[in-house]
């Protein structure tokens, strides 16, 4: 168990055995760190509670809190805040034990089963830097709730159904009308492969978009199709499906590159065997209503502040739309595998109508209001000028692009000339990665935020390479000393003992992270963790010191400092590579 549960048990005990009633113990970490590791600020609460003086309280607390040998110098200060430190010989203890397995300093929770849905690129349409901070979120908060003791599957969700179909397969006709998918007489098998690549793609959409948005008579021939398809025009179904399969291989190659690992690569279109079940039990629940020839859900409430409309669950022309999916995926996902939660990571503006489709889920009994739905809103990444990121020549950026753009930054990092072509491409490439990613897991989750391309790739502050330089240091350092085995004997120096208790402080912030779904808790922790790692490293000649004890000391938390490195850059899926 993590030192910060055992000792918020302990405090309960004591509690309990003054009777003292109190659902919630929570320790802190300490504002005063020269009276103590920690503190317990509960005593004032009870103190009111039960009409009696706070140090009193605080007191008896401590009295007791005397009699465990893990504790040392508790102390009270103002009014009644306890402070508590730990003993050297505890904390060498629980260090040691820490050391042989990190994610034991992780608060556990009983194991729920959470899915979630991030990612969610659309196919045939260019991967962007908007898709890129949902995976990069959602694989993180993954791997997170996951460290603290979940069973989590995870969905990319692609957008493989929709405009954008019949645009591309618009464009398509207008380009190789020769094609037997556009002959209204063709009664054969239809092929499984055509001759476009994902450059073609890339170039189709936007051309198909623009020209769509220009003219009417081409939108209504694209809305045409994109009906068509919906309702399984086999020649269609047959094109989408080709160009499905090479528009998600690329996308596949992009998630990999960010280490978005996804158990499963449905989309959208997996949802359609279950549309009709799920129309019948909204239709049963008296929760589909005819709207100017649509149907809809009325999910308005009483309490409600702003209005909330109706949401449309299947068009005026009888064709389906993205919410229709949506509640047909749920109902899939209750069905298959019956998770207590869904959680889902997508772009800040789609609050309301995740709104809409949980208020429709729940009214109209598709899951019961104990599976739990949260929608994790992401802001957008911004260039400079405030405006969503963009290509030097104002393009929409892409994943590819802007990972080349940091590359040129961070490539200076990787300069030792007797490295192989091969290791120094795979040392950029996790930097990029890591520079990238830490930036977008830095500022608040639905935050927007200005990517600084030249100030996330600085080697100081609170940025990817600074981490990745100062963990592969630590890294280097014990390979260096030659040495597997290391006890910790004693605390030497104030820098080491703060140390330390930043490491005892990781199951709050873990803890605080997974709660409150916010990972820059983790980012901006691993930063501090860092920068005390650093002012350490700076303070002592490690490998030359002659007292074996300290030495050994030293390298002791500079692996278990490297140790907590490793196990929270992997929670936010951010690579360490060998040298720098
Ligand atoms: N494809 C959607 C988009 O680009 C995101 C999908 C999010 N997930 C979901 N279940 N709707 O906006």
């Amino acid at each position: 168990m993590d030192i910060i549960t055992k000792t918020e048990k302990i405090i309960k005990d004591v509690l309990a055995e003054n009777n003292y009633e109190e659902e919630n113990v929570v320790l802190s970490v300490s504002s005063r760190p020269e009276f103590g590791q920690f503190q317990y600020n509960g005593a004032m609460g009870l103190a009111k509670k039960y009409k009696t003086n706070p140090r009193e309280v605080a007191q008896k607390i401590v009295d007791e809190l005397n009699k465990y040998e893990i504790f040392e110098n508790i102390n009270i200060a103002g009014p009644g805040f306890i402070n508590i430190s730990y003993s050297k010989k505890y904390l060498t203890e629980y260090l040691t034990e820490i050391s042989k397995d990190v994610s034991e300093n992780v608060k556990k929770y009983p194991k729920k089963k959470i899915f979630l849905d991030y990612g969610g690129a659309n196919v045939a349409k260019a991967l962007h830097v908007g898709h890129l901070r949902t995976a990069n979120i959602g694989e993180a908060l993954k791997r997170l709730a996951s460290l603290v003791g979940n069973e989590v599957i995870s969905d990319v969700h692609l957008g493989d159904i929709g405009r954008q179909s019949g645009m591309v397969i618009y464009q398509l006709r207008e380009e190789h009308p020769e094609w037997v998918f556009f002959d209204e007489n063709y009664e054969g098998e239809y092929p499984t492969e055509i001759t476009i690549t994902n450059a073609d793609l890339e170039r189709i959409y936007p051309l198909a978009s623009t020209k769509a948005k220009e003219n009417d008579e081409i939108m209504e021939e694209v809305r045409k199709i994109t009906a068509e398809l919906d309702k399984g025009k086999k020649s269609y179904v047959a094109l989408w499906n080709i160009i499905k399969e090479i528009s998600i291989k690329n996308i596949k190659n992009m998630y990999t590159k960010i280490n978005a690992k996804f158990d499963l690569w449905e989309g959208e279109t997996d949802s359609y065997p279950y549309i009709d079940e799920m129309l019948e039990i909204l239709k049963n629940a008296k929760c589909l209503e005819e709207s100017q020839g649509a149907l809809v859900c009325d999910v308005k409430l009483d309490t409600d502040k702003a209005e909330i409309p109706p949401l449309v669950v299947i068009k005026t022309d009888g064709t389906t739309l993205y919410a229709t999916r949506e509640l047909a995926t749920i109902l899939s996902r209750k069905q298959r595998f019956n998770p207590d939660e869904i959680w889902y990571i997508v772009d800040s503006r789609q609050g309301m109508y995740f709104e809409q489709v949980f208020r429709t889920s729940y009214k109209s009994n598709l899951v019961d209001k104990n599976m739990k739905f949260e929608f994790i809103g992401v802001g957008t990444m911004n260039g400079k000028d405030g405006k969503p990121f963009k290509t030097r020549d104002g393009g929409v950026m892409k994943l590819e692009s802007l990972l080349n753009e940091i590359k040129e930054e961070t490539s200076k990092y990787v300069q030792d000339s007797n490295m192989e072509e091969s290791e120094k491409k795979d040392i950029s490439d996790k930097v990029a990665v890591a520079a990238l990613k830490y930036a977008d897991l830095l500022p608040n989750v639905e935050k927007d935020y200005i990517f600084d391309i030249s100030k996330f790739c600085s080697l100081e502050g609170k940025t990817g390479p600074y981490i990745l330089y100062s963990v592969v240091r630590m890294k280097s350092l014990l390979a260096k000393s030659n040495m597997s085995d290391y006890k910790m004997y004693d605390i030497y120096s104030q820098t080491e003992k703060e140390l330390i208790t930043k490491i005892l402080e990781m199951p709050i912030r873990i803890d605080t992270a997974f709660r409150n779904k916010t990972l820059s808790e983790i980012t901006e922790y691993i930063y501090e963790l860092d920068s005390l790692y650093n002012k350490f490293y700076a303070e002592n000649r490690i490998l030359t010191e002659q007292d074996e004890s300290k030495k050994q000391t030293w390298l002791f938390i500079t692996n278990l400092t490297y140790k907590v490195n490793k196990l929270l850059l992997d929670t936010l899926a951010i690579d360490v590579p060998d040298r720098m």
